[in-house]
């Protein structure tokens, strides 16, 4: 089975999760790790699953993943899907998986799940940091990975045929 696993990262937490995920699922498929930043679009025709993930900044992901399920959407529809968001605010995870994803391709989705968040205060821009500092009222850096999601998630692609 090949697998691609698309991610898009700011500050570098769901691009660690994207990893995680592949070095599990590695072991027994041919898996592709594609940065939609850095990436060629990808030819999508020579994959069974297509896994994209995404964090969430102020309630919207990051503007070239929206475009890289706009551009592939027709193509997607045609693929077993995972999802998976990196976000801080825990009570409302399921509500911005629905609006960051498109309602199609949620709907289609095998999997949708929530591998956590970090917030590295040092790595953020100023605008960031000051979001964070007195918005969200963080003082520290915060890691906050759910290996156990990222786990069950990879489980689910390994049994799916
Ligand atoms: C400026 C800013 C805004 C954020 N807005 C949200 C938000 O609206 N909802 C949420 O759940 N998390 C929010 N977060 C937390 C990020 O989703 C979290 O830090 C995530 O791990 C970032 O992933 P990345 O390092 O791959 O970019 C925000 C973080 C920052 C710095």
């Amino acid at each position: 089975m090949k697998i691609l696993v698309a991610y898009g990262s700011k500050y570098g937490c769901t691009e660690k999760c994207a990893k995680l995920l592949s070095d599990q699922i590695n072991r027994d498929h041919d898996v592709v790790l594609v940065d939609h930043k850095m990436s060629e679009p990808a030819n999508l025709e020579e994959f069974d699953w297509v896994v994209i993930g995404g964090p969430i900044y102020m309630g919207k992901t990051l503007p070239e993943i929206v475009a890289f399920i706009n551009h592939n959407l027709p193509e997607l529809l045609t693929k077993k899907i995972g999802l998976f968001i990196c976000a801080a605010d825990l009570d409302k995870v399921v509500e911005q998986s629905q609006l960051v994803f498109d309602p199609e391709l949620t709907r289609h989705a095998k999997a949708i799940e929530h591998f956590g968040y970090e917030l590295s205060l040092e790595k953020m821009d100023i605008i960031s940091k000051m979001i964070i500092r007195m918005v969200a009222r963080v003082k520290e850096n915060q890691y906050n990975i759910f290996t156990e999601n990222i786990e069950k998630f990879a489980a689910m692609i390994l049994n799916s045929n």
